[in-house]
């Protein structure tokens, strides 16, 4: 039996140790925000957050989160309650930057890449809290294992999303 730390709660894990974590998550633990696209590490749609780093989850075995955090779409307020010391009540009724961000700019068409399309703006922010267009671009298409795929084309409006929650953040929250 493995257990794994998912957007702050121990979970309990009887799945074999080596089966991708995306599976785990969603077929046995419920959380069923990261999604399958390719299988193969090429589009960024399974992206989650292991100790603050973006990964493909499909292809990650569970075993490698061992002593990890796992941050998905589900834990981002957590996360962002718990860097801005929010108490409990401001906890309850507060998003991340980029979950407000990503809905004051509509920025999903069909939605299924998007799971993975904030992660990897969350990542980004954390590390580079201002960062340019180029530098969103360059995050977003050359940062490894491949770029993050949008079938639906809304490249331009993630951009238009990421340097929203960017002001957001700046300002310290939501407006
Ligand atoms: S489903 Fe994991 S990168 Fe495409
Ligand atoms: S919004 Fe449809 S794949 Fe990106």
């Amino acid at each position: 039996m493995l257990t794994i730390s998912v957007n702050g709660q121990k979970r309990q894990v009887s799945s074999p140790e080596g089966t991708p974590l995306l599976y785990v998550l969603r077929n046995e633990l419920g959380v069923d925000s990261p999604q399958f696209g390719c299988g193969m590490a090429q589009c960024g749609a399974c992206s989650i957050l292991l100790d603050g780093k973006e990964v493909r989850s499909c292809i990650t075995p569970a075993m490698m989160a061992a002593g990890k955090e796992i941050t998905t779409i589900e834990g981002l307020s957590a996360r962002w309650a718990q860097q801005k010391h929010l108490s409990p009540a401001q906890a309850a009724k507060t998003l991340h930057p980029v979950q407000e961000a990503w809905i004051e700019q509509q920025t999903p068409l069909c939605g299924i890449c998007q799971s993975g399309m904030m992660i990897k703006a969350t990542e980004l922010l954390e590390s580079n809290p201002n960062p340019s267009v180029e530098q969103i671009k360059d995050a977003f298409t050359n940062s490894a294992p491949s770029p993050r795929l949008c079938r639906c084309g809304s490249y331009i409006a993630i951009i238009d999303a990421v340097r929203f929650a960017s002001t957001l953040m700046a300002k310290g929250g939501a407006q």
